[in-house]
């Protein structure tokens, strides 16, 4: 279990709160290994329906710790635990619903491509900032990116990196649609309950048609972005670019 991730169970929902404020929710190796985990639990507990995938409404997560990129020697592989986390969220056979408040940087906006419904406060910003970081794309988002918002307006977010609006990241069909922060997390637990009370089986059969076309090829890709990210992070320009945000902090 981590402290970092709070999960529980109830009207068929099972609930799962990144919550590691003072660090903006930064997603450290044990954060990916409780939140596959508690995936994977979800999965095999019957009683359970419906995710809901959540950090809070001013902060869904900043990505990735910067400090654990910094201290990785290798890049770390398909197995290791973001790799793991994202295959795990992609391959999830029960719907997800995401709520987004605050920042949503990286994996932060890249994990919702694998949600089913995403709800964004007006508040979100969301972000990949993979090449200024000396990066490269994650997450399966170098092909469903594109696929999801035309390719001009994926190759401004994935080249750029810059953040953008939770109205920009609605009308790229990112999220489903964007509510006052203060009403996010009721309004996603309501998409939830709905989800919930639906037959499970027509639920379940409707996700895998949907995801069926692309999944070999979004496994293909993640594996190949996992390979190209491991040597992008142990590049000079990566070590200086992660190194400046946190010179930056103390200057
Ligand atoms: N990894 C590690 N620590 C992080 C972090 C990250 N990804 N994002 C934020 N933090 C830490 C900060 O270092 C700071 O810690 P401190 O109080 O000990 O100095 C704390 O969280 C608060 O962050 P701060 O930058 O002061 O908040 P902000 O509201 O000014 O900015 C962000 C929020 C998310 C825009 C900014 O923190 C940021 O750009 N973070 C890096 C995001 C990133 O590049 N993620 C990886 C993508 S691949």
């Amino acid at each position: 279990m981590s402290t970092h991730v709070r999960t529980s169970t109830a009207d068929r929902i099972a609930d799962i709160e990144i919550w590691r404020p003072e660090k903006k929710n930064a997603l450290t190796q044990e954060m990916y290994a409780a939140m596959s985990d508690a995936l994977l639990r979800a999965e095999a507990d019957p009683e359970v329906r419906v995710v809901l995938l959540h950090g809070q409404p001013d902060c869904f997560t900043a990505g990735n710790d910067l400090h654990d990129f910094l201290e990785v020697s290798h890049g770390g592989g398909v197995g290791a635990p973001a790799p793991r986390f994202l295959d795990t969220i992609a391959g999830a056979r029960k719907p997800i619903v995401a709520a987004v408040g605050g920042v949503a940087v990286g994996i932060g906006t890249t994990m919702l491509l694998h949600c089913d419904l995403v709800y964004a406060a007006s508040n979100a910003r969301f972000q990949m900032p993979f090449v200024p970081l000396g990066l490269a794309p994650e997450g399966g988002s170098s092909l469903l990116l594109p696929m999801l918002a035309g390719y001009q307006r994926a190759a401004e977010m994935l080249i750029l990196g810059r953040p953008f609006g939770a109205e920009a990241a609605l009308s790229a069909g990112l999220v489903n649609e964007v509510v006052p922060a203060e009403r996010l997390l009721a309004h996603a637990r309501e998409a939830a309950l709905a989800v919930a009370a639906l037959s499970p089986e027509s639920v379940r059969i409707t996700k895998e048609l949907l995801k069926r076309p692309h999944a070999l090829a979004v496994k293909e890709r993640m594996e190949e972005e996992i390979r190209i990210f491991g040597e992008r992070l142990v590049s000079p320009e990566a070590k200086a670019a992660m190194g400046a945000f946190f010179q930056r902090k103390k200057g």
